[in-house]
């Protein structure tokens, strides 16, 4: 029986890798994909989302969930990485969408047709999670799994030398959905920093004659040249495939249960994710951090589920 998941998202090449990696795996059942603000607007979020879906052309449509701009609005974007249209400027043609539902209405739907049975695999900013578990107070005890990519043990941040991303953009919802009577799994920068897709692995990719190939040779080369210019890399993070990969492969990571939190008020610090590594505190423990992984196994996890996205 296929895992049933909802993907929410800011779509961003990285988690664009993650979608195109989740619609083509038979282990999964894409039941939604919703759409939050983050590496680009709301809007953008909500358009990438519906483009990706229209470019790879899966199997199995899921819903579209529609993003809205976070309570206290956001700082920043991530475009100077993934491109004005936060999909590498490949700027997708998009039909036009009609009665898209806001993304905590559809998580929402979808845990209450499915209680118990839905992973929800975040890859973006917190907002719509915590606004769904605000619209449905019973919706905690009804949730499977909260599968985070997200925040940061020992790895310092990416937006801030404190925070991660994801958590940074809307700390308050963070601090919900980790306080949050749900089970959780987090993918943090500790992990994710350590994989990149090399130039060579770029050349290994699907052909340009199949859907997936061309969706990602279109959207990739812009993000090694940013990599390459603003982090002087040679090569760019996949920091959401790497989340998709330790859903689909958490063999290849080790696991740790920790309490963690979101600091929501320091001036240098906000967004920051603190963890209780206090020695007796394991029995309060409210999510499992991911603090090891295979590197080699998950980078040919991730370029063979983007290759079963071209066989299909
Ligand atoms: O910090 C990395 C995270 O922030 C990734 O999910 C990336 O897509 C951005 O959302
Ligand atoms: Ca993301």
């Amino acid at each position: 029986m296929a895992r049933k998941v909802i993907l929410d998202v800011d779509p961003g090449v990285d988690d664009a890798l993650a979608i195109c990696m989740a619609l083509f795996d038979p282990r999964l059942e894409v039941v939604a994909v919703t759409a939050t603000a983050g590496n680009v607007s709301a809007e953008q979020a909500t358009r990438n989302v519906q483009g990706i879906i229209e470019q790879l052309d899966p199997p199995r449509l899921p819903r579209i969930g529609a993003a809205k701009e976070p309570d206290f609005g956001r700082e920043g974007d991530n475009r100077h990485l993934y491109g004005a249209d936060g999909l590498g400027n490949a700027h997708f043609p998009v039909a036009e969408l009609h009665h898209v539902h806001p993304a905590e209405k559809v998580i929402c739907d979808e845990v209450r047709a499915a209680p118990d049975a839905i992973t929800i695999v975040a890859l973006g900013p917190l907002t719509n999670i915590a606004r769904a578990l605000a619209r449905d107070s019973e919706l905690a005890s009804l949730i499977g799994r909260i599968h985070i990519m997200g925040g940061s043990m020992r790895a310092g941040g990416n937006v801030t030398p404190a925070a991660e991303f994801n958590i940074h953009c809307d700390p308050a919802a963070a601090r919900t959905v980790f306080r949050s009577a749900t089970t959780k799994t987090l993918v943090p920068l500790d992990v994710t920093n350590q994989v990149m897709m090399t130039y060579a692995q770029f050349d290994e990719l699907p052909p340009e004659s199949t859907k997936a190939g061309s969706f990602l040779r279109r959207i990739l080369p812009h993000c090694f040249r940013t990599h390459r210019a603003e982090l002087g890399l040679e090569g760019m993070w996949i920091h959401d495939a790497v989340a998709m990969a330790a859903l689909l492969h958490p063999e290849l990571f080790h696991a740790e249960a920790l309490t963690g939190d979101v600091e929501t008020r320091g001036e240098l610090t906000t967004g920051a994710t603190v963890f209780d590594r206090r020695s007796g505190r394991k029995a309060h423990a409210n999510m499992e951090v991911l603090t090891e992984v295979d590197v080699a196994a998950v980078m040919d996890c991730i370029l063979r589920g983007l290759h079963a996205a071209a066989k299909r």
